[in-house]
């Protein structure tokens, strides 16, 4: 893991940026030992959220120094009434109590966004021991959407032979509608962008410009179309985003196939963004990617939120952790 060159520049971008990335599960020794990387690697500040005591006790076993990474435990922190009224005039309107919003912000994935959103963070990335709902629903709560008209999706970002593709979305959206779909083609442009990559995004579809009939690919073909007509607004202007669709994977990556099935296209034989047709097609066509290619996946990342929040996979290891924190400072670039 760490191994490819990709990740390793993302982590020398990250450098030059100086921010501070939250990790909430601090009982878990992976993300201990990421914290101890990416302090030592200056990746970021990190902030643990745990036992003060416990944390310490295990920093010193491994003979790391716990100097320039700060501890909060959120039941003893300074900031944790401030947090839960701002977490109760939030949600108040939502139907939350002040009582239920005082056990909430003890919650530690809370505690870290309630952190980011009063602006004591840039970031945050979670996930080592919770599922990607947990992770995930305080930042729709709390950080919210940075665009009213589109929603957050999610990009794992898969290395396979030394080169990076970004999948979307397998994470959050169970059956986009097209217009969704669009949304989150688009969305991932931007992140790809941020990550200092040019999208060539396939929105893709088990037909090839028409190849197949059926819903889901007259789907996919409307959401390429909303997508191009989006494309044209002068926030895109100048940005080097191609995208084409509906193509089928094959015709996608491979070269040869494309030129049978889409010679036209500038993005069929090249994609390097992959737009799933729903959560289904994403997750399973992403983990078979994975366990078959030897790939090296990181994410999900979330998109479309005002802060960056990152999910972890469960079977993550310290490595993943460290390049994900290196990712999410990255995202808190402005666009
Ligand atoms: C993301 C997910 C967790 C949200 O579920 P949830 O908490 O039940 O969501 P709810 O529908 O109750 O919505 C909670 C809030 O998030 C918002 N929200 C939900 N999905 C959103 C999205 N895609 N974009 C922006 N906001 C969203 C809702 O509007 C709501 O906000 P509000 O309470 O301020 O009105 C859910 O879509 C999900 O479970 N997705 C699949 C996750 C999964 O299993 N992934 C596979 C493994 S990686």
């Amino acid at each position: 893991m760490l191994e490819s060159k990709y990740i390793k520049d993302i982590i020398t971008k990250a450098k030059k940026l100086n921010k501070t990335i939250v990790l909430p599960e601090g009982e878990d020794e992976r993300v201990l030992e990421a914290a101890h990387i990416c302090t030592e690697e200056k990746i970021a500040k990190i902030i643990i959220l745990g036992n003060k005591e416990e944390i310490g006790k295990f920093f010193d076993k491994k003979g790391w120094s716990l100097d320039k990474i700060e501890i909060i435990a959120p039941e003893t922190s300074e900031h944790l009434a401030e947090y839960a009224e701002l977490l109760y005039n939030l949600r108040k309107e939502k139907g939350l109590s002040k009582e239920d919003a005082d056990k909430l912000a003890l919650n530690y994935n809370y505690f870290g966004t309630l952190m980011i959103k009063s602006g004591h963070a840039d970031g945050m990335v979670s996930g080592a021991n919770h599922s990607t709902a947990d992770t995930v629903r305080p930042a729709l709560q709390i950080i919210k959407s940075a665009r009213k008209d589109r929603g957050v999706s999610s990009l794992f970002i898969m290395v396979c032979n030394g080169k990076p593709y970004y999948l979307s979305d397998c994470a959050i959206n169970i059956a986009p509608t097209a217009k969704e779909l669009a949304d989150i083609a688009l969305e991932s442009a931007e992140t790809v962008l941020k990550l200092g990559d040019k999208p060539r995004i396939a929105m893709l579809s088990y037909s090839t410009y028409g190849s197949g009939k059926g819903e889901g690919a007259d789907k996919v073909r409307e959401a390429t179309k909303l997508a191009k007509e989006a494309l044209l607004a002068p926030e895109y202007e100048g940005k080097p985003i191609e995208l084409d669709g509906e193509l089928q994977a094959d015709a996608a990556l491979d070269k040869v196939v494309a030129k049978k099935k889409a010679p036209e296209s500038t993005v069929a034989g090249h994609a390097n963004t992959l737009i799933f047709p729903n959560i289904e097609a994403g997750n399973i066509g992403c983990k078979l990617m994975q366990r078959l290619g030897n790939a090296e996946l990181y994410g999900p990342m979330l998109q479309g939120l005002n802060a960056p929040i990152n999910d972890l996979s469960r079977g993550c290891f310290a490595e993943d952790i460290v390049g994900l924190v290196a990712l999410t400072v990255l995202q808190t670039q402005d666009k």
